[in-house]
């Protein structure tokens, strides 16, 4: 739960998002960045708190913005100074299978000191992030993650009226410090992940971002977190949705839910205009706050103030390019389902992980709690094999006890059916949320030749058996 920490804070001193690094192509096409994994010392809870350590890239985490634009041939050379190997993986990027950044299935993770040289180019425009990905329950955890945003090729918006907002919660202990005592717990691992008590943006408690009134502004939040759903009220707001995922919606001008759902890895770009706030308003001043609102309270985690006098340039788009995407064909589709079980309060059948049955003094062992069809984690064979070109449409089943969101590597899909009547279909989307007992259909064309993950972006989740994978052959 997010508890009295979280909320001791929105009644602290609210500071002003300074720019945070961005690491812009600027006018360059075909850019090239430098990041670098490494180690800093930074207090979580505010000046004055213990420090903890936290793992990140550049020097801060989140780490830079990295902005590039749509088509571009993006070139990152990443350098590793921790003390253990890493990979860094492009969240929603439908890249070339080689630059996908899965440790021990599409490179060898970089060993300390080592360094990869990642190249490839980004199809889609939208918000995206990037994040490590080795062992990532504890990396993403310690702060290895930072946005990615690809610009259309004609602006939409102009940079003064977007804001990124990336979202994390973090565990602290009692003292104030990172909860690291607590990294790789079995309750964490079998329950609903980890889930932290002290709520950042942008590496800030309620941040307060200034907007022109009567203004239009493109919000991009992105989460963070290793394992809590984030609920917001874009209606609250007055706002309405832009994107799922980096990817505009499938029909533009869709009513505002009263509650979107953002998983982890999940984002959502929303339209919030100065001259409207709904109730989200908190004063008479005209600030407004992006509430969270899974922990049963709502939880102030930004504050919008419309301020400024308008600019003589008003930003009047509400809708973006669509991303072009090939649909599925239903029809003649490779037809794959896909059952998850276990966890706390469910039933596991026979299980087996790295091609071995499972006893229960193995599963104990092993942490492997979670299962697809049957199997806990990466086995020798994929889920499937397709080749490509083909149509798939992936039938999940979650007979867990527990709500997931899941992610498929390379490819966006698109939602074809579910059963919870107020989270949207057709939407494209890299990372779907399922239910418990929902059954999700997704459809996409298997064009991206290689070896792709598809799992849990509960990171636990993910390392205790909720990961398999595919190959486009
Ligand atoms: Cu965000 Cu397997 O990744
Ligand atoms: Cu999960």
């Amino acid at each position: 739960m997010l508890t009295r920490r979280s909320f001791m804070r929105t009644s602290m001193a609210l500071s002003l998002v300074g720019s945070g690094g961005i690491l812009s192509s600027g006018a360059a096409t075909n850019p090239i960045f430098e990041l670098r994994a490494g180690k800093i010392r930074k207090s979580l809870a505010g000046p004055g708190q213990p420090e903890s350590e936290l793992w990140v890239y550049n020097g801060t985490s989140p780490g830079p913005e990295i902005r590039v634009r749509q088509g571009d041939r993006v070139r990152v050379r990443f350098i590793n100074d921790l003390d253990e190997p890493t990979s860094v993986h492009w969240h929603g990027i439908r890249i070339d299978n080689a630059m996908d950044g899965v440790s021990g299935l599409t490179q060898d993770p970089v060993p300390p000191g080592g360094r990869f040289d990642y190249d490839f180019v980004v199809p889609d425009a939208g918000t995206f992030w990037y994040h490590a990905h080795n062992m990532s329950w504890q990396q993403v955890t310690r702060g290895l993650y930072g946005p990615l945003i690809v610009e259309e090729k004609q602006k939409v918006f102009d940079l003064e009226h977007e804001r990124t907002l990336m979202i994390d919660d973090w565990r602290l202990n009692r003292e104030g410090a990172l909860d690291v005592a607590s990294l790789g717990s079995l309750m964490d691992w079998s329950h609903a992940g980890r889930l932290g008590n002290w709520l950042t943006v942008n590496g800030q408690s309620a941040p307060r971002f200034d907007l022109n009134a009567g203004e239009s502004y493109r919000i991009r939040l992105i989460n963070a977190c290793n394992a809590r759903v984030l609920q917001i009220s874009p209606k609250a707001m007055n706002a309405s949705v832009l994107a799922y995922d980096g990817f505009p919606l499938q029909k533009s001008n869709e009513p505002s839910p009263d509650i979107a759902y953002l998983a982890p890895a999940q984002r959502v770009d929303l339209l919030v205009n100065g001259s409207a706030s709904g109730q989200a308003q908190l004063n008479d001043i005209g600030d407004f706050a992006l509430q969270e609102l899974s922990g049963g309270n709502a939880l102030s985690m930004a504050i919008f103030r419309f301020t400024n006098p308008p600019s003589t340039m008003a930003q009047m788009a509400t809708a973006l390019p669509a991303n072009r995407v090939e649909a599925p064909d239903l029809a003649n589709a490779l037809r794959v389902p896909l059952v998850m079980e276990g966890g706390a309060m469910g039933r596991m059948g026979d299980v087996t992980h790295q091609g071995k049955r499972m006893t229960r003094a193995d599963i104990r062992r092993t942490k492997q709690v979670w299962a697809l069809n049957g199997i806990a984690n990466v086995a020798d064979e994929p889920l499937f094999r397709v080749e490509r070109g083909k149509s798939v449409v992936i039938k999940t089943e979650n007979n867990t006890g527990w709500l997931h969101g899941m992610h498929v590597h390379g490819h966006h899909f698109q939602i074809l059916s579910r059963q919870r009547e107020d989270l949207p279909v057709m939407e494209w989307r890299d990372t779907f949320v399922i239910d418990r007992d929902e059954v999700v259909e997704i459809g996409f064309v298997a064009n991206n030749p290689g070896k792709w993950l598809l799992h849990c972006h509960m990171l636990e989740h993910a390392a205790a058996g909720m990961t398999t994978w595919f190959e486009v052959t």
